[in-house]
């Protein structure tokens, strides 16, 4: 087997290459001065099993296009099956026509994968689990509830003490498996309503008992709105102490001021998106799902 990564995630890659125990194989991207790029698979793949790694979260469609040279240049070079790993799925948001007249970018992207001889994908925390369903090949969707449930239980924090919050309906199938894993952990739920046309977020009412101890779970961090603003409402309801769990920081970037200015005490997100240093502040942890996708790899 052998394993490519593209730019988006370096970091991420290497940490699952290291947990196959190989390195990872050389691909050359270079960049024209107007900013086309040209993608050259380096090692031998002729006849190997292909893992490539890459990430398309911003920029998104940069990160995609790359992703696209990789695949030919694997397929042209004779690779024998080809599973990309995108940790973090860019362009899920649209996986159906909320309103007439838009193009459902999910389906685009996975007609193109899909013609360009991708054999299988494995992603984490995917927006909704009908995604799956845009594809024709084998899709593994994995979630990082369990690296989230490891970091709660080494915590302390048990059903006796905290609260587990969606930040939105969305998010309820979410907290309900998290609570089982976490021995019944009592959950809440905010209602949520995002404006289409402008993005904001507004928030109408709390289904559930908010303890002192609130645990907010969420697949996505972008503009950082969603949590500030279940910060202000738990707060309100009597939380005392909020920690953030989610799987993707996307992190737009007003986003980093805005949860580190929020009522939240730490906010733990994965490295399914690299965070730049510029990004990163005193409130962020991030866990790592390196060794979960490797174990997909393993027994795929
Ligand atoms: C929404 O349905 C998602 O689960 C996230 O809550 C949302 O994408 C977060 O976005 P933002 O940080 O921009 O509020």
């Amino acid at each position: 087997m052998k394993i490519f990564s593209g730019t988006s995630n370096k970091p991420l890659a290497q940490k699952i290459a290291k947990n196959l125990g190989i390195a990872l194989s050389d691909l050359e991207v270079f960049v024209f001065p107007d900013g086309e790029k040209r993608v050259r698979i380096l090692d031998k793949v002729l006849d190997e099993d292909v893992v490539v790694v890459q990430s398309t979260s911003g920029p998104t469609d940069e990160n995609y296009m790359q992703l696209f040279f990789i695949l030919d240049g694997l397929k042209r070079s004779g690779a024998k099956s080809i599973t990309a790993v995108i940790p973090y799925f860019g362009y899920q948001r649209q996986d159906h026509m909320f309103r007439f007249g838009e193009a459902v970018s999910v389906k685009v992207i996975a007609k193109i994968l899909e013609s360009l001889g991708l054999n299988k994908l494995i992603a984490v925390d995917l927006h909704s689990i009908k995604i799956k369903e845009a594809f024709n090949i084998p899709v593994t969707h994995l979630s990082a509830l369990s690296v989230f449930a490891k970091t709660i239980k080494e915590k302390g924090w048990n059903e006796n003490s905290a609260t587990l919050v969606s930040p939105d309906m969305g998010g309820v199938r979410r907290i309900k498996i998290l609570s089982e894993i976490l021995n019944n952990m009592p959950y809440a739920v905010i209602e949520k309503n995002r404006d289409l046309a402008t993005g904001n977020v507004s928030a109408e009412k709390i289904t559930g008992k908010i303890g002192k101890k609130a645990i907010i779970v969420d697949d996505m961090i972008s503009s950082g709105g969603t949590i500030a603003l279940a910060g202000e409402i738990l707060k309100k309801n009597g939380a005392e102490e909020i920690y953030v769990f989610a799987t993707h920081p996307v992190f737009s970037d007003k986003a980093p001021k805005i949860l580190q200015e929020s009522e939240v005490a730490k906010v733990y997100v994965t490295d399914t998106v690299f965070v730049p240093e510029e990004k990163r502040f005193p409130k962020l942890e991030i866990l790592s799902v390196s060794e979960m996708i490797a174990e997909s790899i393993k027994s795929s």
